[in-house]
């Protein structure tokens, strides 16, 4: 890692708050911020959370529906264990099918949120990191069609280009409220936002 962007992470606030919260990553504040103003995920909830290594946004969930809820993590990389009884962990791609089956195995019934923090390598080369950036939510989307309750709430990250109009497009057509957000623990100068499906159409529901 260069050392001027290794100093720079020294500096900023949210990875200083993380390390002295014991957060593992400076993103659970983002989810946190997200959740803190709409409301999307609650006490006893079910969560699932795809891409989630190292694990900031499993913290930040287990810790917002209590020890009565349930969060699932995916990611390809494995995780440190979490200590909690009610967290559990998948190591496997989100782009694969059989990664939804276990998906559905594990759950102790429908989620009531899935949220993906999910990011492909970043190459540097903006329309290739969009495209691959879009094309993980739209696999997170696929997921959380399979395993959401209806009614139940989304989040994803994306990256500003030219596909996200349609991506949000295809977020409508399935959730009654949509938002694209920027909670502020998201750095300016980086290109993520965020897209929010709140409450999952019953009519979808029910083609799945
Ligand atoms: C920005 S990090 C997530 C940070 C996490 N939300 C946190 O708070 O600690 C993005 C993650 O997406 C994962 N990822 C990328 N492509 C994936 C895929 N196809 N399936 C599963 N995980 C994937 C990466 O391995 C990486 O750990």
């Amino acid at each position: 890692m260069p050392k001027a962007w290794i100093q720079e992470r020294k500096k900023d606030y949210y990875y200083r708050k993380a390390k002295e919260e014991n957060y593992r990553s400076r993103a659970a504040y983002k989810l946190f911020q997200a959740v803190g103003k709409y409301r999307f995920m609650k006490e006893g909830d079910v969560v699932v959370d795809l891409g989630a290594a190292p694990g900031g946004w499993t913290q930040a969930s287990r810790r917002i529906v209590g020890p009565r809820g349930f969060v699932l993590s995916v990611d390809l990389k494995p995780m440190e264990p979490f200590e909690e009884r009610n967290v559990k962990t998948i190591i496997g791609d989100i782009t694969e099918e059989e990664t939804v089956n276990q998906i559905l195995e594990i759950l102790p019934r429908k989620a009531d949120v899935v949220v993906s923090d999910a990011s492909p390598n970043i190459s540097g080369i903006w329309e290739l990191d969009h495209a691959r950036q879009i094309d993980l939510a739209q696999k997170a989307l696929e997921i959380a069609l399979k395993v959401l309750r209806p009614r139940g709430n989304f989040f994803v990250k994306v990256f500003q280009g030219d596909l996200l109009e349609d991506f949000v497009g295809k977020v409508k057509q399935h959730f009654k409220d949509v938002r694209v957000i920027k909670p502020k623990a998201s750095r300016a100068k980086s290109a993520e936002l965020f897209v929010l499906g709140l409450c999952l159409k019953t009519s979808e529901y029910s083609k799945n």
